[in-house]
């Protein structure tokens, strides 16, 4: 999506809404902040220009607006970081929705590795902008124009003068230091992120690097990513040097040409001796917030670069859109009508004809890529059909309340994934109040009970307490009982029995048999497999014979 950056921020701000009351307290007392900071400085000169105070009086002032500065500094800091962290919470919790309402189609594609430096990346980043961005913007701006009210009051010339003064330091330097670095804070963030999931891969994959004495290789590549971090690193510390050599350079040439102005606006009349020295100090006592403006330059490209990533997944559009106030729909069989899909330009299935018989067992073969689990896909509804019709009891999917169609559908893929939580809970996602016995009598039939059995705890072993030693087949067979659990009218098998011994193949398609009352289909390689099936089409790349 093509966002312009003032939109991207547009939209960012947008999202503080709420919270605006917060950044208010944020911004004022930022503000009262800084000018504790700048009259401090201020309050002795106008000692020095005359204004009777007693010593005392001045030595507690000092102290309090010392003192003032600080605990308005916290207050804005504890604001700001407030604000941040509830905003990011908020993006988190619509990305995730926005994420359920995508996946699973968003989740399968190809792009898996981007959607998880979203995740964990560009929203942490966008911490900056909102702790760190708005309102200091805010603050330096109306810090500003109080001073400038404050040194006009003195004299206007001495006014906009200090204005010039403020807008250049501000405004100019700090698009000059983003232009500068350029996408440079970006590069490194993702250099240095390659080079650490190198480093990772190369420790994950030891055993390999051992063995085919590729050791040498990684280390020498580990050698030239590290190089080139550092390379990085150097320029931008260069950068940072330069922009703030550059700013206090500007801050004293300005503070110059202003004395200069003041002495001479002094000898012509125009100005009380008061008039050239307190405007003086507060000029050049007032750049804190300015400056820290200027420190944005650095950040905001890659700021502005996140939000755009996050707001435009917030506007995706997903592949299947979610069905609901449909009447439900009795299951009585499934058509597929002259069906043709392809992911992106390469056709993988093309017209597709075929029927799936109530309370049979559908087999489905073909060689590898043919595009069989890309089927089951679709009778899912992961996918839409990009032309034809996959029809349930006569009614298109695309009719079917989805939730209806979940509960119809019971699917088992062909890559397991268990989370990290006992075997009990991990069988008991495919249907939430199931009672133990149902899990085990699912586990029963998908032949896994009687090793659950052996472990010590049970069904109340965790699945990551035991690691990586939970075999291929072992996994599958959880994954089957899922699917027997699950008990919807028609069963999505794919390839279940790929990783399994032949004995407990035997018993897992006696179970499959044995359960007939639902509709099966049965993806599958091997022959002994395929037995079972009432019916077999082969597909062969895309094509049924
Ligand atoms: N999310 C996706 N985006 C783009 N292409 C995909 C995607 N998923 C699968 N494909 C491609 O579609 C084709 C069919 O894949 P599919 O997984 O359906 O094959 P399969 O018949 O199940 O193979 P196998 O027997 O190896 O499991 C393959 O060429 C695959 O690379
Ligand atoms: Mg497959």
């Amino acid at each position: 999506m093509n966002r312009k950056p003032m939109n991207v921020m547009f939209n960012l701000i947008k999202l503080v809404g709420p919270l605006v009351p917060v950044m208010s307290i944020a911004v004022i007392t930022g503000v009262i902040g800084f000018l504790c900071a700048i009259f401090i400085p201020v309050l002795g000169a106008y000692v020095i220009s005359g204004l009777s105070y007693s010593f005392t009086t001045f030595v507690y002032l000092i102290l309090a607006m010392g003192l003032l500065r600080g605990v308005f500094h916290y207050i804005e800091q504890l604001c700001n970081h407030y604000i941040a962290f509830k905003i990011l919470a908020l993006i988190r919790d619509k990305v995730f929705m926005k994420l359920r309402e995508l996946s699973p189609a968003k989740l399968e594609g190809r792009k898996k590795g981007e959607l998880i430096s979203l995740i964990t990346g560009d929203i942490e980043l966008l911490e900056i902008f909102y702790a760190h961005t708005i309102s200091p913007v805010l603050i330096a701006s109306l810090t500003v124009i109080i001073m400038v009210v404050f040194i006009s009051h003195y004299n206007i010339i001495l006014g906009l003068l200090s204005l010039i003064a403020y807008v250049f330091v501000g405004v100019v330097l700090t698009f000059v230091s983003g232009k500068r670095n350029g996408t440079l804070g970006d590069d490194l963030r993702e250099e240095a992120s390659y080079m650490n999931s190198f480093f990772l891969e190369s420790l994950r994959g030891i055993r390999e690097v051992l063995q085919f004495n590729y050791g040498q290789k990684r280390l020498d590549k580990l050698s030239e990513l590290t190089d080139n971090v550092n390379n990085m690193k150097k320029k931008v510390a260069l950068n940072t040097g330069f922009n703030s050599g550059l700013n206090g350079v500007s801050i004293l040439l300005s503070s110059t040409i202003f004395f200069g102005v003041s002495v001479y606006l002094y000898k012509n009349g125009q100005v009380s001796l008061e008039g050239v020295i307190v405007p003086t100090v507060a000029m050049f006592s007032s750049f804190g917030p300015v400056i820290a403006l200027s420190r944005l330059g650095v950040s905001l490209s890659s700021t502005i670069a996140s939000g755009k990533r996050v707001l435009d997944l917030l506007d995706e559009e997903p592949i299947t859109e979610d069905i609901y106030d449909k009447e439900s729909v009795q299951f009585e069989g499934v058509k597929l009508d002259d069906v043709s899909f392809s992911y992106d330009d390469e056709m993988i299935l093309d017209s597709i004809e075929l029927e799936i018989e109530k309370g049979k067992i559908f087999g489905i073969s073909g060689k590898s890529g043919s595009g069989k689990s890309t089927l089951l896909k679709l009778l899912m509804r992961f996918w839409d059909v990009n032309d034809g019709k996959i029809a349930i009891s006569d009614r298109d999917i695309r009719d079917i309340n989805t939730s209806d169609l979940r509960n119809i559908e019971g699917y088992m893929t062909q890559n397991t994934y268990l989370f990290n939580d006992t075997i009990l809970n991990n069988v008991k996602i495919a249907k939430l109040d199931a009672s133990n016995d149902e899990v085990i009598e699912s586990c029963k039939k998908a032949s896994i009970h009687d090793f659950i059995m052996t472990l010590p705890k049970g069904y109340e072993t965790n699945v990551g307490e035991l690691g990586e030693s939970l075999s291929g087949g072992q996994m599958q067979r959880i994954s089957l009982a899922r699917a027997f659990l699950h008990s919807g009218d028609i069963i999505l098998l794919d390839e279940p029995t790929s990783n399994i011994d032949s004995l407990n193949e035997a018993s897992i398609l006696k179970s499959i048999y044995e359960n007939r009352g639902s509709t099966v289909v049965l993806v599958s390689h091997r022959i002994s497999t395929m037995k079972i099936c009432d019916h077999i089409f082969k597909l062969e790349s895309g094509r049924m014979s």
